[in-house]
């Protein structure tokens, strides 16, 4: 079982939404340890939660709070999470959110929850507040009415025997919050911990510092010492590599742990031949301002334009990628004598691909990847791309942030469309991906455009060059905004601009024809591939 040195538990029941909450109470200033049921279940007399409960000298903190996740599972299902009962006796305040609202009342009567009927209910819910300590500096406004958003399928349909109701929806009927003062137990079924509750983090800090009395203990400031501490604990005497791409998150976290990992910390940048022009110095140059020497891997080239070139499905062409950037990983790896390979995957990648739940502050992967044959660290596992954001101030990378748009790890690769890659047409694409960006820079738009994709379409069609016709390719240029790229909308141009960029394009001999794409994803994706 993982170590709880803080004053919250989060007892992770299965919600996507458990490493949000723990960044919200972050954002309040509380650290928490999220840990699994199943580990709490290791300790079955949960006496691992009472010798925690006492207090520590020195900066360890003692348990004060128990936050239950939500979940996605029905109290009725077999498989549902098993919460070891023995939590309601430690005598300490306890929340349950969703799941762990309908788990406390289940729990205490096990005929008070309906198990869904009428598929899940998920969406904004207009909640009206009654007085709770939960609720306070928040039932006072709106007259006591807040827009919070529901994600479940069981909802509780009577309280046991010593709670009361403290929140509902829809006119009284659906009950949306519980009490128990006199056990110290709060629920909600709506989920405080989301943006879109409109809360603005109010109830979980009246449950942290007024319900629980837990003190401030996390401190941006010590953030950076921090991932230093524990990424040189994991590493021991061993060698790191880490591959940065130029990208906000790798860049920021090899500038964090430079200057602490010394000689034990390599860092590279693999040129891939698919990079946007002057893009690996540029790279080496912001790097080197945040204190990193990247070493530049650039003999791979070939192999990645030969390899990659064997085919023009999208996603065979992914596959060619990766397996030459295994490769490379494997042989930098191995010049080094390198023990760890270091990543900057964040927390929403890892709940994007199902693979969040733990949560010391460092995640290692003890499983060794088997292909490497190194472990893996993630120091940033359970950040946000706004934290890391704020980090990367810290180095003053703040080019990354503002005057870099975002660019797909195989690149260029991907802008080449129906049509096999060869070095030629990346020159193309390369030298076109500039010029527009050069254009939209000038009449000032490239900071409003949250990406642009300029790709070449191999298919040939007829145009007049000098005084005769000649088959060439097309370049589409597309622009587009977004916030987080699920979904996407197409950043329109003026008309000068687009005059501005198709003369400029058409200049190359093989290019004939300009089209500009605003079709918004769905049903388009933002790449072409
Ligand atoms: P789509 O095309 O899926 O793109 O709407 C959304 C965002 O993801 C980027 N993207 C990739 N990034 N490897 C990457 O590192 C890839 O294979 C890849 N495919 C798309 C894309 O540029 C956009 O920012």
């Amino acid at each position: 079982m993982q170590e709880i040195n803080t004053q919250i538990l989060i007892i992770d029941l299965g919600s996507q939404y458990t490493e949000i909450i723990r960044r919200s109470l972050r954002y309040l200033g509380f650290r928490s340890t999220i840990i699994s049921p199943e580990e709490l279940l290791e300790a079955p007399d949960v006496g691992r939660l009472e010798a925690s409960r006492r207090p520590t000298s020195g900066a360890g903190a003692n348990l004060k709070s128990i936050i239950l996740s939500g979940g996605s599972a029905s109290v009725y299902d077999g498989d549902a999470p098993k919460i070891p009962k023995e939590i309601l006796d430690l005598g300490i305040p306890i929340l349950g959110i969703c799941y762990g609202m309908q788990w406390l009342a289940y729990v205490n009567n096990p005929d008070s929850v309906h198990k869904v009927k009428e598929g899940k209910s998920y969406g904004p819910v207009e909640v009206t507040l009654s007085k709770s300590k939960l609720f306070e500096n928040l039932s006072e406004k709106n007259n006591g009415k807040i827009n919070a958003w529901s994600s479940h399928g069981d909802s509780v349909k009577k309280v046991p025997a010593d709670f009361s109701i403290i929140a509902t929806s829809k006119d009284g009927v659906v009950i949306e919050g519980m009490e128990c003062q006199a056990k110290n137990i709060y629920a909600v079924q709506f989920h405080p911990e989301v943006e879109q509750t409109e809360d603005e983090n109010i109830i979980l800090n009246n449950f942290a510092s007024k319900i629980c009395n837990c003190i401030l203990d996390y401190d941006k400031k010590n953030i950076i010492e921090e991932i230093r501490t524990n990424t040189k604990k994991i590493l021991g005497n061993g060698t790191a590599i880490i591959g940065v791409s130029g990208g906000v998150d790798s860049t920021t976290l090899a500038a964090i742990l430079a200057p602490a990992l010394g000689e034990q910390l390599k860092a590279f940048v693999i040129d891939t031949g698919g990079m946007r022009k002057d893009e690996v110095e540029r790279v080496r140059e912001i790097a080197k301002k945040a204190g990193v020497n990247l070493e530049v891997i650039d003999r791979y080239k070939n192999k990645f334009v030969e390899s990659v070139g064997k085919s023009i499905d999208a996603e065979e062409k992914r596959a060619h990628f990766r397996a030459v950037y295994g490769e490379v990983f494997q042989e930098v790896a191995k010049s080094y004598g390198a023990t760890h390979m270091i990543q900057g995957t964040l927390a929403t990648d890892l709940i994007e691909s199902g693979g969040a739940g733990k949560s010391a502050l460092i995640k290692t992967h003890h499983n060794v990847d088997l292909k490497l044959g190194l472990k893996e660290i993630i120091p940033l596992s359970d950040f946000f791309k706004f934290e890391v954001r704020e980090l990367a101030r810290e180095f003053g990378l703040e080019e990354l942030l503002t005057n870099r748009q975002p660019f797909p790890g195989p690149g260029l690769y991907l802008r080449i469309v129906g049509v096999k890659v060869t070095e030629e047409l990346l020159e193309i694409v390369r030298e076109a991906d500039y010029e527009v960006t050069q254009i939209l820079k000038k009449h000032n738009v490239y900071k409003d455009i949250s990406q642009t994709i300029v790709a070449l379409l191999g298919v040939n069609t007829v145009g007049v060059k000098g005084d005769g016709r000649v088959y060439g390719y097309s370049l589409v240029v597309r622009t587009v905004e977004t916030i987080d790229f699920m979904t996407v909308k197409g950043f329109y141009l003026e008309k000068v601009i687009c005059e501005e960029i198709t003369s400029a394009l058409v200049k190359h001999p093989k290019i004939v024809r300009v089209f500009f794409d605003w079709t918004t994803k769905p049903p388009a994706t933002t790449e072409f591939e």
